[in-house]
C-alpha cells in the first residue's frame, strides 16, 4: 500500500520522503489556503521533494475552464497528477485530460457509483473521503470495500486512494481491505509507529544496559 502525505507542509514532508514514507502528496484548496504560500510555488517545491505523484486541484466548476487549469498546472512539473471533484464536470475534465496522458485523482468521492464513473472516465485515482462519512454515520471503509470489489470485478485499473484518513485505525482498516493507496495527514502516520509497550519494553532496555557501563561505539 502506497502513503501518500497529505499537506502541503514542505518540513513533514520532507520529513517523511526521506525515510520512504511519501510515495506521493495530496493537496486540497484549503490544505494551500492553510499553508499560506502561493499555489503553484508550494506545489513544485513538493514535486521536488518527491518523485511520486503530487495531486493540485483545479479551481474551476466548468469542465472546459478545468481542462485548461489541469493543462496549466501539468506544466510545474512532470509529476503532478491533476485533481478533479467528482462531478459531471469533473468527469468530462478526467477523460479529456486522462487521454492527454495527464494523470488525474477525482476527489471528493463518497459513493460507489461515483468511484464507477470516475474509473470509467479513466481516472489514475479516485478519493474516497472516509472520514467526512463516518463524521455523518455511515461507514467510510465500507465504501473503500465495496469500491475494491467494483474495480476487481471488472478489471479497471483506478487506484483507490483513500483519503479524509483521521486516527491510525482508518490506515489499518484500509490495509485490510485492500486501499492501493492511503493518503493521510503527517502526524497520523507518525503515530503508526508509536506504542506505549515500545516505549516501556525500550525503556526498560536503556535502563538494564545503564548498569553494565558499556557502550557500543
Ligand atoms: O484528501 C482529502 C482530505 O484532505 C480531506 O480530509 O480531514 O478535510 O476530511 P478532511
Amino acid at each position: 500500500m502506497k502513503f501518500f502525505v497529505d499537506s502541503a507542509d514542505l518540513e513533514q514532508i520532507t520529513l517523511l520522503n526521506d525515510i520512504g514514507l511519501a510515495d506521493g502528496v495530496t493537496t486540497n484548496p484549503s490544505i494551500i489556503a492553510k499553508s499560506g504560500r502561493d499555489f503553484k510555488q508550494v506545489i513544485a517545491e513538493i514535486c521536488a521533494i518527491v518523485d511520486g505523484p503530487v495531486s493540485a486541484e483545479v479551481i474551476a466548476t466548468e469542465a472546459e475552464k478545468m481542462i485548461a487549469e489541469g493543462r496549466e498546472l501539468r506544466k510545474i512539473a512532470n509529476n503532478i497528477c491533476v485533481k478533479l471533484p467528482l462531478t459531471m464536470d469533473g468527469l468530462k475534465a478526467c477523460k479529456t485530460l486522462s487521454s492527454e496522458e495527464i494523470p488525474t485523482n477525482v476527489t471528493l468521492c463518497f459513493s460507489a457509483n461515483q468511484a464507477l464513473l470516475a474509473a470509467k472516465c479513466g481516472a489514475t485515482f479516485i478519493s474516497p473521503f472516509i472520514g467526512r462519512l463516518d463524521d455523518i454515520t455511515q461507514d467510510g471503509i465500507e465504501l473503500i470495500e465495496d469500491i475494491r470489489m467494483i474495480y476487481d470485478n471488472y478489471g479497471f485499473e483506478t487506484e483507490i486512494l483513500a483519503a479524509s484518513i483521521r486516527n491510525v485505525n482508518h490506515i489499518k482498516e484500509c490495509a485490510l481491505v485492500g486501499a492501493d493507496v492511503i493518503t493521510s495527514p503527517p502526524d497520523v502516520i507518525r503515530k503508526l509507529a508509536e506504542h506505549p509497550l515500545t516505549e516501556q519494553g525500550l525503556a526498560g532496555f536503556m535502563k538494564d544496559w545503564a548498569t553494565t557501563g558499556q557502550s557500543i561505539l
